[in-house]
């Protein structure tokens, strides 16, 4: 079987990297706390990061948005009323733009509307659980502190068209904090391996020059093209690729022909709390990583990725 070269090479950077953290297993198949702990925690406080530390995930993701002064925090949605009391403590403050895909009807406060000190009066806990309450939104800076020489860090960049048409360059607020805290060092990637990711191919595109030491994945959507023509194109500029569950599921031969590209494949989203064929998210995330061969996944439980396959972990 033919292994390109790169691919071997980006596997071994991580395994190394992953080695050096604490004795992490020494495998390939890597899993990946979306949104810290989700499943159990309040996504992107110190809570579900920390917990997802000590559930054993290799890495910790960061979905990043942009406040009003330009200071980058974790949020998943570009809207802060899913996740935080917001109607309540500026209940005049609901944004006038109309919404990209957000879903939800109803006024929205947008994150760029808010200065830092603003979201930081929010409660981003009480939402999830009340023993939660007073949580708050993280700053990726406060995310690296919190991670750093733990696990990995995983960082999104999330909607940057949406910032670029507000005059804000989400990319390159996110180089200057990865070059401030030296992330991007050799050095650094051995303690602290880090893994960008996006939707938006001109972003990765832009941290192939600018970070061309940390690997970058574009993710693609069910129903976005996973090609043999188009996975040849995106390995011009991305280590790896992050189809769903679904799309990989609908044409499992994916794997293979990004493996012989030199990238790797990471699949989302896996939850405890989903209902699926399967007969637990164990089993589940078992069957794509041993099965279908993907080498990485999100999932909100990190304490039921599988290390290894075991004998009741049959997915049927
Ligand atoms: O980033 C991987 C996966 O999390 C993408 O979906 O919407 O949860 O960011 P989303
Ligand atoms: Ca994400």
């Amino acid at each position: 079987m033919f292994i390109d070269a790169r691919f071997t090479s980006a596997l071994l950077v991580l395994a190394v990297a992953l080695g050096a953290i604490e004795g992490r297993a020494q495998t390939s198949k890597q899993s990946i706390a979306h949104r810290g702990a989700s499943g159990s925690a309040p996504e992107h406080t110190a809570a579900a990061y920390s917990l997802a530390i000590e559930q054993g995930a290799n890495f910790v993701e960061q979905d990043l948005g942009v406040t009003r002064d330009n200071q980058l925090i974790c949020i998943h949605d570009d809207t802060l009323e899913r996740t935080t009391n917001v109607a309540e403590v500026f209940p005049a403050r609901a944004s006038k733009v109309e919404m990209r895909g957000e879903g939800r009807q109803g006024p929205h406060w947008l994150v760029n509307d808010f200065t830092l000190e603003e979201v930081k009066r929010l409660d981003a806990g009480k939402w999830f659980d009340p023993k939660f309450a007073g949580a708050k939104l993280l700053t990726f800076q406060e995310a690296i502190d919190l991670v750093k020489g733990k696990a990995g860090l995983y960082p999104e960049l999330k909607s940057p068209q949406l910032y670029k048409s507000r005059g804000i360059d989400q990319v390159k607020l996110f180089v200057d904090v990865v070059r401030k805290n030296g992330l991007e060092k050799p050095e650094s990637l051995k303690t602290t391996p880090v893994i960008i990711q996006s939707f938006d191919e001109e972003a990765i595109r832009r941290v192939a020059k600018d970070l061309p030491t940390i690997p970058r994945i574009l993710l693609i959507d069910t129903g976005g093209d996973v090609s043999d023509a188009r996975l040849r194109e995106i390995a011009k500029f991305a280590t790896g690729v992050g189809p769903t569950k679904s799309l990989i599921a609908g044409r499992p031969a994916l794997v293979k022909s990004s493996h012989d590209l030199g990238m790797t494949v990471t699949s989302w989203t896996f939850r405890a709390n989903e209902k699926t064929s399967y007969p637990n998210v164990r089993a589940e995330m078992s069957h794509f990583l041993y099965d279908l061969g993907i080498d990485a996944l999100f999932t909100n439980d990190p304490d039921q990725f599988p290390r290894q396959r075991t004998q009741n972990d049959r997915p049927f």
